[in-house]
């Protein structure tokens, strides 16, 4: 019965992957997906994460029965409290509802879902360019699409003014994506005094803001001030939506940890809330997973496991941060023509380089070099011996 169904494309980002791996090539090097490789070039369990995982194992107490709908309630609360502040308002008036979600992607879902059924306005806006599932998840959830300017090829920069712009003409009380730091693809987020503009606009035009928070912790090694544009957004009281992911800032990609909050009016709403978002995920899933949400929840909440997490993280953050510093400096050694400033200014752990899909084809057939085709590279896959093979095909895709 399926015999005139036509091949599906492979995934923009995780069809690289799927590409990389059937080429035998012993010099390849993967710069395509966002997950973090040590300076060997391999994968990494953090410590803390190992040492969780033991306490887990061991502790005889603990069952595999199911969560709850809404997850690990400790999970939950522990989420919110990470990227909201333990001193958030709205915490403190419970006017939060938070469900476990399977990793940023099924929180963004969720939240999708839960907007198409019960919010007044379908339209949900986001930055141009994105995570490439962005669209996919929200199309699926009923919601129409739009998208908003954000990045200036000519500054290699933020497009604010076009932003604003855009954000000015969408309807009153559009739902809008936001990144909440080092944005996908680009590295480049707004100042905190761009933010405030665009929360300004954003408030006086009753929109909804869907913060999308996959790299806590990543942009600046700091999670507090990693979270600043958020908090910005619940200190004035109004509402907004949280999609937050472990897999990066806890390497915890396979395990599928997330969480989705939604910071309500009052704590009998956000009651309400919780309620619908229940019938949303049991016909989805049913519950989410133990495991990874046992993992970050034992983490959080023992203070000096949270500590070493910060320490573990910050060292990631630094890694890339000077593979940045290395990789543009091995295109300044080569006079390789352009400004290539933008590759120590963009943060997160992609640079957004301005390549152009034909340059990125090259690099692949000639350099065994694998990025996605918008020119994005994952510079958490870069490292001392891989630095020097992408400067040069780098510099011959730009010369050729
Ligand atoms: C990425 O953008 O590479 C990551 O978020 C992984 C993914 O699922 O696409």
């Amino acid at each position: 019965v399926f015999a005139g169904l036509a091949q599906a494309p492979e995934d923009p980002i995780l069809g690289v992957t799927v590409a990389f791996n059937k080429d035998p090539s012993p010099n390849k090097v993967n710069l395509g997906v966002g997950a973090y490789r040590t300076e060997e070039g391999k994968p990494l369990v953090l410590n803390v994460v190992r040492r969780a995982e033991q306490m887990l194992v061991n502790d005889p107490t603990r069952y595999k029965e199911y969560l709850p709908i809404t997850g690990l309630a400790d999970f939950n609360k522990l989420s919110a409290k990470l990227i909201f502040g333990a001193d958030s308002p709205a915490i403190q008036e419970n006017r939060v509802a938070t469900v476990q979600c399977l990793s940023g992607t099924g929180s963004l879902r969720v939240g999708g879902e839960f907007l198409g059924r019960h919010y007044h306005e379908r339209t949900i806006y986001i930055p141009q360019p994105t995570w490439g599932n962005h669209v996919k998840v929200f199309a699926l959830s009923g919601l129409t699409v739009k998208t908003y300017r954000y990045y200036d090829p000519a500054t290699r920069g933020l497009d604010l003014k076009g932003f604003l712009e855009d954000l000015s003409s969408a309807p009153t009380g559009a739902i809008v994506l936001l990144h909440a730091c080092a944005h996908n693809p680009t590295g480049v987020d707004p100042t905190i005094d761009e933010w405030e503009q665009i929360r300004q606009l954003m408030r006086s035009k009753s929109m909804l803001p869907f913060f999308d928070s996959a790299y806590q912790g990543f942009a600046s090694g700091n999670l507090d001030k990693d979270a600043q544009s958020v908090r910005m957004f619940v200190a004035d009281g109004g509402e907004l939506l949280m999609a937050q992911s472990y897999a990066k800032n806890m390497g915890l990609y396979g395990e599928r940890v997330g969480a989705l909050s939604i910071v309500c009016g009052s704590a009998d709403v956000a009651g309400r809330v919780e309620s619908q978002l229940k019938l949303v995920t049991r016909p989805m899933i049913s519950s989410p997973p133990l495991h990874g949400a046992s993992i970050v929840a034992t983490i959080l909440k023992d203070s000096e496991m949270y500590h070493e997490w910060t320490v573990e993280l910050k060292a990631m953050a630094d890694r890339i941060i000077s593979m940045r510093q290395q990789l543009f400096d091995a295109l300044k050694a080569r006079g390789t023509p352009g400004d290539w400033s933008h590759i120590i200014k963009q943060i997160g752990m992609f640079t957004f380089t301005g390549l152009t899909s034909e340059q990125v084809a090259f690099m692949r057939q000639e350099y065994h070099i694998y990025m996605t085709s918008d020119g994005r590279i994952s510079m958490a896959g870069l490292n001392a011996k891989n630095v020097n093979q992408l400067a040069d095909a780098i510099h011959a895709a730009v010369t050729q």
